[in-house]
């Protein structure tokens, strides 16, 4: 007893690097309360190594053992009393032929997991189901539930996949893993596949304990060379890492790959030396790897060569591959993303509009699909925005199979340097009824096959986990995987308890610990999207380089198409048929006059679908901009309240993780105001609308820093100008200077929160000094871009706008406030401004 209790507080404090997420197996309390109750003996039904029910043999043994301290041994009684049986219905019926047990139908994939006291049996209909129902119980169990229960659980769709974005080299425009923010690729490393795999089965066996059967390792956006024969065999590496875990292996095609790497002179996928060439890549790709999973395929997307090359369809595209894969039963799943990102064009045509594209391109396609070809549509019809209706691809593809794809690594929302729990989002999307031919449709009905009677349907996520031990790059951030596998598996699922249960197996059941993390969580989505883009407008994150800090105006005027139509008097796209791009007539007839009516547009949505003036009143009465004005406030306030919340944890999660998530924490409340005050000011530039309550554009508590006295330090002009307050920032005189910027501070003597806004860009890492007189209040450095891993930018701009506070500083009237800034490579020490915050104040 008390070795556990010692082994129990142990596990606290112990600093932990996230490894093992929510597989930790971390003793519970009470432990030996349950002793007695708990299986003694192992009967695993196949002991072949790498079966994944010998994968889940260990897994219990060291799950039990991790959380109880018990040591199964293996049981020689086949029929398992008092202990844990594992394996498939098949197996445990012939190793007891004469031991009938009920069990409901299981589908495939599917388990049943029946406890009575110490007798537990996990039964799968496959293997894979078993070690599904192996993760289950632990889970449970490590949650502390070890009464009696019999449940069976089902896939509600075959294809639950997961999308790396993993370049096989690291540099370019887009690093090692595109759009990945935890660290470089755990497959591929300088052209090569990595010779240590072992991260890449760590993967594998997270993935697994949420039900995820395939994982496509390399990006979209697909390298050709990876089809050398030497390459493939090292892809085979990565299979044979995942099998024991019941993952497939998934790859990523390059649609001119046949030009690119095999010599030919066309990639037409009707040439038939081009069929021949994607047969034989599949046929040497099965070779190697006989329970590939199939392929994935983005073409005629974004410069991505495709089918409309050849003036061929998308069908004709998607088949080419399918019917390669036909013989070894794999899919060839195509993406919907498809449009043209060179040719659209705002100024001349009003009825240009990027979110129609995917119905225009897949229009009269629904018949002309082999069986086993499944469309990957986005979520939205635009690009994993904060906020977008469900694309309308959805209702017109009837007879093909779909996936929705969702996007796990927060591209554009925040780079899991801020926090974002995706689940409440992806429910509202699942949830919503597309009306298809006026009957229920819900988009999660479309996607378990059984609104259409699709056979192949389901989800894929995009996750671009790297080296960093936290995967995503944040703790906190994990639990939109966690969610992802829970949605892929059920839709039925309810983000809260999702994240209920995520936080007691990767931190632990204290009640505060829940009642904090889940505060954070479920407020998060909600405020992201009020200080990012409100009313459906995107995201506003800078589009042209990184996605991640505000740049309102980079949305227009470029051939991307995520247009926000801003003027000086009006905003919004105006999608109707009556008068726009016609994006609305794409939904089905119900949906289509809620959206084209601007009375029955929810709000959330009104600019997505009108372009309105800026004082339009929305239904909560209040007009398009000060909704805004008053959203980017609440949103940020929020963000604000959230590393105080997670102090209160302090000495309730080890020491490692608790740094980590505050830092961050930290860092989103400063870059949540950065947001607030960029988009604000940018609106209140374009429509010379003041805030009605007087807070945009003005600051009472800030210095700005093109105010202080300056040596060595000049006056900046910042583009684009919200990127800094007043529009002006200071930078060292040469890159080799030391600048100091001062003024005599006119406050009441007092305690203070000292605010330094600055840029931290990639280019340097600079180091700032802030005294008050003669003493020294901190000194910092500009190396976030080693902390955060968003995306990097060279400028001064909102990506590298940030916020560093030093609390409580007691301030005398008159003194001297300084900072000492030395710049380092080309960062030139950039300051923006300072506040100087009565205590309890946020500006
Ligand atoms: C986004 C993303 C790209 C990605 C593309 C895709 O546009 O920024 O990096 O390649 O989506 O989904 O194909």
């Amino acid at each position: 007893m008390k070795g556990l209790l010692l082994l129990a507080v142990a596990g606290l404090a112990a600093a932990e690097d996230g490894l093992n997420a929510w597989l930790r197996y971390a003793p519970i309390q009470n432990a030996q309360a349950f002793q007695a109750r708990l299986p003694t003996g192992l009967v695993a039904l196949n002991t072949t190594s790498g079966s994944p029910v010998s994968t889940a043999a260990r897994e219990l043994t060291q799950g039990l053992g991790g959380i109880f301290g018990v040591r199964l041994a293996a049981s020689a009684e086949p029929r398992g009393r008092n202990a844990v049986t594992v394996g498939t219905v098949a197996q445990f019926t012939d190793a007891n032929p004469t031991v009938r047990i009920h069990i409901p139908e299981l589908k495939e994939d599917g388990f049943h997991i029946n406890v009575e006291g110490g007798s537990v049996r996990i039964l799968g209909q496959n293997e894979r189901g078993a070690l599904y129902g192996a993760f289950h119980y632990l889970s449970l169990v490590a949650q502390g539930n070890v009464s009696d229960f019999s449940l069976t659980s089902n896939p509600q769709a075959p294809v639950r996949w997961v999308n790396q974005w993993d370049n096989t080299q690291d540099g370019g425009t887009h690093g090692s893993v595109e759009r990945g923010y935890g660290g470089k690729s755990v497959f591929f490393w300088e052209g090569r596949i990595r010779e240590d795999l072992t991260r890449a089965g760590q993967y594998a066996r997270l993935l697994a304990s949420i039900g995820i059967n395939a994982v496509v390792v390399n990006n979209v956006n697909a390298n050709a060379t990876l089809l050398h024969p030497e390459l493939m065999d090292s892809l085979a590496r990565i299979a044979n890492v995942f099998r024991p875990y019941g993952i497939q292996l998934g790859f990523s095609l390059n649609f001119a790959a046949p030009q690119l790497y095999g010599g030919l002179s066309t990639f037409d996928p009707l040439d038939k030396s081009v069929i021949n060439f994607w047969q034989n890549v599949t046929d040497n790709l099965y070779a190697r790897i006989p329970d590939m999973a199939g392929y994935l395929v983005k073409a005629s997307s974004e410069g991505q060569p495709g089918p409309l090359t050849y003036n061929r369809t998308l069908a004709d595209g998607a088949n080419l591959f399918a019917r390669t894969l036909q013989k070894y039963n794999g899919i060839c799943v195509f993406r919907a993303f498809v449009y043209d990102h060179r040719n659209l064009n705002q100024t001349v045509d009003w009825k240009a509009d990027r979110a129609n594209a995917a119905v225009q391109f897949f229009n009269g396609l629904d018949n002309k699909f082999e069986p086993n070809v499944v469309v990957q549509i986005k979520y939205g019809p635009i690009d994993f925005q904060v906020r977008e209706p469900v694309s309308p691809l959805f209702s017109h593809l009837r007879k093909t199979s779909t996936a929705v794809e969702l996007q796990i690594t927060q591209e554009y929302l925040g780079q899991q340097a801020h926090v974002v729990y995706l689940a409440p989002m992806w429910k509202e999307l699942l949830d919503f009824d597309l009306r298809v031919d006026s009957k229920p449709s819900r988009l999660s009905d479309i996607l378990n096959g059984s609104r259409f009677n699709t056979s192949i349907s389901g989800y894929a996520g995009v996750v671009n986990v790297g080296m960093n031990t936290t995967w995503l790059g944040s703790h906190l951030a994990m639990s939109n995987l966690y969610a992802y596998g829970k949605f892929a598996w059920s839709a039925a699922s309810d983000p809260k308890d999702i994240l209920t249960e995520w936080i007691k197996l990767t931190f632990s059941d204290d009640a505060d610990v829940l009642r904090v993390i889940t505060e954070i969580s479920m407020q998060s989505w909600p405020a992201y999207e009020n200080y990012s883009g409100n009313l459906g407008i995107q995201t506003l994150a800078d589009i042209l380089l990184g996605h991640y800090g505000p740049n309102p105006g980079s949305q227009d005027g470029n051939p991307w198409g995520q247009w926000t139509r801003a003027d000086a008097d009006t905003i919004g796209m105006d999608r109707t048929v009556k008068n726009g791009t016609g994006n609305a007539g794409q939904y089905p007839s119900e949906i289509a006059s809620m959206y084209e009516n601007i009375e029955t547009t929810p709000d959330n949505l009104l600019l997505w679908f009108h372009h309105v003036p800026y004082t339009q009143k929305l239904k909560s009465g209040k007009t398009v901009i000060q909704h805004f004005y008053d959203a980017h406030y609440n949103g940020s306030a929020v963000a604000q309240t959230f590393p105080k919340l997670w102090e209160s944890l302090k000495g309730k999660i080890d020491k490692e993780r608790y740094e980590h998530v505050l830092y961050r924490l930290v860092y989103q409340a400063g870059h949540s105001l950065v947001w607030r005050d960029s988009v604000n000011n940018f609106y209140l530039n374009k429509s010379s609308i003041p805030d009605e309550k007087g807070r945009v554009g003005n600051y009472k508590y800030r210095i700005e820093a093109e105010s202080m006295d300056l040596k060595g330090y000049r006056v900046y002009n910042v583009h684009p100008f919200e990127a800094a307050s007043g529009a002006k920032a200071i930078v060292t005189t040469s890159n080799s200077t030391q600048g100091t910027a001062s003024t005599v501070l006119g406050v009441e003597t007092g305690k203070y929160d000292l605010s330094v806004n600055y840029y931290d860009q990639v280019i340097g890492n600079s180091t700032w000094e802030l005294f008050l007189d003669e003493t020294m209040v901190g000194k910092w450095k500009g190396d976030q871009e080693y902390i955060l891993g968003k995306a990097g930018s060279p400028y001064i701009d909102g990506q590298t706008a940030t916020r560093i506070t030093f609390k409580g500083v007691q301030v005398t009237k008159g003194s001297t406030l300084k900072i000492v800034g030395t710049p380092d490579g080309l960062e030139p020490a950039p300051v923006d401004y300072v506040s100087v915050l009565p205590e309890g104040v946020i500006d």
